[in-house]
């Protein structure tokens, strides 16, 4: 519910954070939870991969990478536990204004290895009354309503991503499919690639009278993790990391996406 015609409402889209390598980037993700707390109208949503999760009985387990906090005999003995706990608390100031958390493969790789069920802790640490719970993927309604008058529905379309592939054109690729793929959203986005790209999409749909233009923003969110060993061992390429923010004004139906690095 809005009262002005010209209010703006943000959307910041948190991807991939990685909490447990010592390259994730928690100061930027304290600054990004500081700003969005700052203002009433600013909400986020998660694409997964909040932590690291690789135990010390995983075989890609490197010492060397760990971020300092995880030294300790509690936190080594249930990393999965740390690291959820961790993105719990960093998250707890805005996890009223959280709308949707998505699952990622690191997320589903402990899990499978051991019984730590590391989203659902989250799931459950971030509760607020909406159904956060997306598991891999799934489909976001906002709603706006102005006081006295009009009623619009944002619908979006979250996923974490999967599959690697390293050439530049793999991204656009998959944005281009997941805009083929799902109807009637006017966003899609998706986090995993660690590679931030934006593009808006034209589709056409059938009015009454006339073939109607529709905009469709594709979003590949940056990670708020840098460039880590295994990544530089396969000689992929660095990319910048960041978030991104969707501008939504309800009353205009415009939208305006920004790349933050
Ligand atoms: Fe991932």
């Amino acid at each position: 519910m809005y009262a002005s015609r010209s209010e703006e409402f943000r959307l910041y889209v948190i991807a991939d954070t990685h909490l447990g390598t010592r390259h994730s980037d928690e100061a930027k993700l304290r600054q990004i939870v500081k700003e969005i707390e700052s203002d009433s109208h600013n909400y986020w949503v998660g694409l997964g991969d909040y932590g690291e999760y690789i135990n010390t009985t995983d075989p890609r387990f490197d010492p060397r990478e760990l971020a300092s906090w995880l030294f300790g005999g509690e936190q080594l003995a249930d990393i999965g536990r740390a690291e959820s706990e961790r993105f719990i608390e960093t998250m707890s100031p805005v996890k009223e204004r959280c709308l949707a958390l998505v699952r990622g493969n690191h997320e589903d790789a402990i899990l499978k290895h051991s019984d730590h069920d590391v989203y659902a802790r989250i799931i459950d640490g971030l509760a607020n009354g909406h159904p956060l719970r997306l598991d891999h993927s799934g489909f976001l309604t906002w709603r706006f309503e102005r006081q006295g008058g009009s009623v619009w529905s944002l619908r979006m379309y979250l996923t974490h991503g999967s599959g690697g592939g390293q050439s530049g054109g793999n991204t656009g690729n998959k944005l281009e499919k997941m805009v083929r793929d799902h109807d009637n959203v006017q966003i899609v986005m998706m986090g995993h690639h660690h590679d931030p790209d934006h593009k808006p999409f034209a589709k056409l749909r059938p009015g009454r009278k006339h073939a109607r233009l529709v905009t469709v923003e594709a979003i590949s969110a940056p990670a708020l993790t840098g460039y880590m060993s295994y990544a530089q061992a396969k000689d992929a390429r660095p990319r910048p990391t960041g978030y991104v923010v969707i501008a939504v004004t309800p009353d205009k139906r415009r939208l305006g996406v920004t790349m933050h690095s």
